[in-house]
């Protein structure tokens, strides 16, 4: 009787698990929110002058959660309109930097050059301007669609 009691909860413990790990990728997939809180004030942003923002996505694939450092770039040239760009290089997804002395962006990997009012390639072999994300102020605080775009191709194409 108590063995057949134990059976029954090791069953239980194990089992439970296993059902929900085959169960929840189907049933735990709420509407995805790509808009992400990438700083509370804009008041603490420099006007002018570029910052890169870090943020932390989590992805679902099947029941496989996985976390991942994301990067944007964010500019505003009067304090109130900010331009938002992912901080992948287009030509082949390297974290660029901004160049303070050149007034710039630049890529480490292949010499990429970027403009940072625009987004534009400067120079190098990047086939497309930076992406630019779309971004909304909420009281304070910058908010990003974050979206990422196929690299090396000329034409913005999602991933
Ligand atoms: S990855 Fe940036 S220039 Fe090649």
């Amino acid at each position: 009787m108590v063995s057949g009691i134990g059976a029954a909860l090791s069953a239980l413990v194990i089992g439970a698990p296993v059902v929900r790990a085959f169960v929840s990728p189907t049933l735990a997939s709420p509407p995805k929110d790509d808009w992400v809180k990438v700083t509370d004030d804009t008041a603490l942003l420099d006007v002018g002058v570029p910052i890169r923002l870090n943020f932390v996505v989590s992805e679902q694939d099947a029941w496989i959660e996985s976390r991942m450092v994301k990067t944007v770039w964010l500019f505003s040239e009067d304090g109130e309109k900010f331009k938002a760009y992912n901080g992948r290089c287009t030509h082949l997804g390297c974290g660029y930097n901004f160049d303070k002395d050149a007034n710039n962006f630049v890529c480490p990997c292949h010499r990429g050059r970027f403009d940072i009012k625009t987004g534009a390639v400067l120079d190098g072999p990047p086939p497309r301007p930076l992406d630019e994300l779309e971004v909304q102020i909420r009281d304070s605080a910058v908010f990003v669609k974050y979206k990422e775009y196929r690299l090396g191709v000329p034409q913005r194409a999602e991933a």
